[in-house]
């Protein structure tokens, strides 16, 4: 489909995916981008995350799902300097690298595997000894048995990219005041497509119907909570899957690598914070911190580098990641409703995959652009044959 000027395109969901595409729609000409949220923009999974833009550290081949993590990767730094043109906020990209470490037996098989295959494929990693690791980063516990540095795993700061994205909203004639606002956006609870024969006409939300040109959901792991006669999305059953998270004060800077276990991670942050995370968690929609969450976050804490012990814990919080039945991102064009678009389902990388996203989504539908991408990752897998036949 060629966008013609006037059509105007609801986006569901004002999460980092929604907000990255209205951006990305926007320097491609869309003047007329609505986006529905039930909460406010940003707040859910997009809050939650820690910021890891990490395609290596726990790949365990070349497929095309790591693929498309390195792409969105490397269109960070770009993304980060645009973003501050375009708002003045400075989305904290920190390229120091990432380490993983391994503690016990099992860990350094895991480990092993992983450098081999990413040394044979020319990938950036280097193997470092116990004291290499510890000169590099000396809290770290000493009892790590050796370590790997990943140079271009790199980390953000996911709560300012929502902050310049949301900057960027009013310019587009879409925002997220409640309810309605003169220039067509809108809060609420996306309901049920309107579908009528092999189009969709808007969505019914809880405060009323917004009609639209073109839709895209980007609802995250509320996506398959939306009706619409042909169980369209509902079919793609994406559910929601808790982190949960765990913020320290840390005044002395003990770390400056994103540092990894197999069992968790830690994410040193500009603001005298770290980081530790993260639960993965089936209990439905259910976002609390729990005890139990709590002391596991503090194991892999205290494994990783026992000083935690002495860092006061200021901040616990969870988030629910959309995933799949596969386990891959959904994005593109849902099969035979012609102007209707999803992008979810990118589990724990929603952060990294953001900008690579919204460049294929956008370029398909203002150009008709094929992406390999756009054919791996779309929803038609989930289709069941008898529903449009
Ligand atoms: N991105 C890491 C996580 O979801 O825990």
């Amino acid at each position: 489909m060629n966008l013609s000027k006037n059509q105007d395109i609801l986006i569901v969901g004002g999460g980092i995916i929604g907000l990255s595409l209205a951006r990305s729609l926007r320097n491609r000409g869309v003047d007329k981008i609505t986006i529905l949220e039930q909460n406010e923009c940003g707040r859910e999974a997009s809050h939650a995350a820690a910021g890891m833009l990490a395609p290596q550290a726990e790949a365990d081949c070349a497929d095309d799902f790591f693929r498309f993590c390195q792409e969105s990767r490397d269109l960070y730094p770009q993304f980060a300097e645009d973003l501050f043109s375009e708002t003045g906020v400075d989305v904290e990209l920190d390229r120091t690298g990432t380490l993983y470490l391994a503690f016990t037996e099992k860990d350094a098989e895991e480990l092993e595997n992983r450098y081999t295959w990413q040394k044979n494929a020319n990938l950036s990693v280097e193997k470092l000894t116990a004291k290499e690791v510890l000169e590099i980063e000396p809290n770290v516990s000493p009892d790590v048995l050796f370590g790997l540095r990943f140079p271009l795993d790199w980390q953000v700061e996911n709560r300012k990219i929502i902050e310049a994205l949301i900057k960027l909203l009013p310019k587009q004639k879409g925002s997220v005041q409640k309810p309605v606002n003169s220039d067509g956006s809108f809060s609420g609870k996306a309901r049920r497509l309107l579908l009528e024969g092999d189009r969709i006409t808007g969505v019914e939300t809880d405060l009323g119907v917004l009609s639209a040109s073109i839709v895209v959901i980007a609802s995250g792991a509320w996506t398959s909570l939306i009706e619409d006669k042909f169980n369209l999305l509902s079919d793609i059953k994406i559910k929601p899957m808790r982190g949960q998270m765990l913020a320290f004060n840390d005044n002395y800077k003990l770390f400056r690598h994103v540092i990894y276990s197999p069992r968790g991670y830690l994410v040193p942050r500009k603001n005298n914070r770290i980081l530790v995370g993260a639960t993965v968690e089936d209990v439905g929609f259910d976002n609390h911190t729990t005890g139990l969450g709590t002391v596991s976050l503090l194991n892999t804490a205290f494994e990783i580098a026992p000083e935690f012990k002495n860092l006061s814990l200021k901040k616990t919080w969870a988030g629910l990641r959309p995933l799949a039945a596969d386990g891959l991102p959904v994005i593109g064009a849902i099969p035979e409703i012609e102007n209707l678009f999803v992008a979810t389902a990118h589990y724990r990388n929603g952060i990294l995959l953001a900008p690579k996203t919204a460049e294929i989504l956008a370029d398909k539908i203002v150009g008709n652009a094929d992406s390999k991408y756009l054919e791996i990752f779309s929803p038609r897998r989930f289709r069941s044959e008898a529903i449009l036949s």
